[in-house]
Parts: structure tokens; C-alpha cells; sequence
């Protein structure tokens, strides 16, 4: 019995361990984001974009960081042109993710390129996406409105 509870409190203690460690960006991107945008996120020619040396660039500014974390709780849908590729697409909303792991996620992809020092999201940046209400396709129309202030990559 005495065993038993030592062993229930060591199991805890290494599960609170491991739910305090910061999320792994990389392994969440090869297990959530790869089969669509390829494991090097170099994506598929008029399917799914490439998110290499682009996501870094789109969060340089302010409204950039506030589009990619829309894309990731609400999800995309509609015609966008990455990198001169037309796909006219659908994303699903990964909003099931935590804010801590949609933010390890999108600063893994901001620094998988050559934008130097890497942007890096906060867990408030992805709270404050999250409690925006948006559809698939304002998120593209907010695309859209991004492109046209700072041109997209
Ligand atoms: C089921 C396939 C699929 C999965 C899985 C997926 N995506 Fe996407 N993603 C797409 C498609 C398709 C688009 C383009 C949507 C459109 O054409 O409107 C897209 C668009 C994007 C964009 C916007 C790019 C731009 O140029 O504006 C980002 C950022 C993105 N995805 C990140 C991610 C991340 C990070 C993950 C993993 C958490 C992920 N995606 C998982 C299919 C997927």
C-alpha cells in the first residue's frame, strides 16, 4: 500500500513535470501540420502553401502575428496567392490545440527560414485570436487586407 501511494506521487510528480515543460513547436508541426504542408514546410504546388521563410516574414509586424494566429484558432478558406502558387483551398482550424502549443507551433515555423531574429508568439497572442469570432473566410478577407498594407510573401 505504502508503495502503491510512492509510486502514485512519483507518476504525478513526472506528469506535472511533463505539463510544465514547454511544448516541442517541431514535434507538433511534424505531427499536425506535415501531411498537408510537408514535413520541411515547403508545401505542394497549388495545394497547400509553403510555410518556409514565409510565416517568419508575415510575423514581422504587429498584424501579420494577429493573421497567423487567426489562421490557426479559426481556420482558412478561399483563393490566396503564397509566394506567386494560386491555391484556392481549405485549412481546418487547429483551435483543439492549446494556446501554449499553437504558440511553440508558430514560432517553430517563424524561425524554419532566414528572417534572423525569429518572431517568436506569446500564449496571449493566441488567447486573444481565440476569442475573436471569425469564419474560414474572413480570415482570408483579413488576408487580403494584410496583403494590401504590407505585401505578402
Ligand atoms: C488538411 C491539410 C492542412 C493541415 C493539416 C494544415 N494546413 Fe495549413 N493550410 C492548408 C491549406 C489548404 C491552406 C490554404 C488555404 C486556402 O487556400 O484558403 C493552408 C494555409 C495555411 C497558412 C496561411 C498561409 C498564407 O500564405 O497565408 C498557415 C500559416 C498555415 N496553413 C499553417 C498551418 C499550421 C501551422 C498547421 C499545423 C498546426 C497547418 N497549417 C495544418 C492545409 C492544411
Amino acid at each position: 500500500m505504502r508503495l502503491a501511494v510512492a509510486s502514485a506521487a512519483a507518476i504525478l510528480a513526472v506528469s506535472c513535470a511533463v505539463a510544465q515543460a514547454a511544448p516541442d513547436g517541431n514535434a507538433l508541426f511534424a505531427a499536425n501540420c506535415a501531411a498537408c504542408h510537408q514535413a520541411d514546410a515547403s508545401g505542394m504546388a497549388g495545394q497547400f502553401p509553403a510555410l518556409k521563410n514565409r510565416v517568419g516574414k508575415i510575423a514581422a509586424t504587429p498584424e501579420g502575428k494577429a493573421y497567423l494566429a487567426d489562421v490557426l484558432t479559426h481556420g482558412l478558406s478561399g483563393s490566396i496567392d503564397a509566394a506567386g502558387d494560386s491555391i484556392s483551398g481549405f485549412m481546418p482550424s487547429f483551435a483543439r490545440l492549446s494556446d501554449e502549443q499553437i504558440a511553440a507551433i508558430l514560432s517553430a515555423v517563424a524561425a524554419m527560414g532566414d528572417t534572423k531574429p525569429a518572431p517568436s508568439f506569446t500564449v496571449a497572442e493566441i488567447a486573444a485570436a481565440r476569442a475573436r469570432s471569425l469564419t474560414p473566410a474572413a480570415v482570408n478577407a483579413e488576408r487580403a487586407t494584410l496583403d494590401g498594407k504590407h505585401k505578402l510573401p
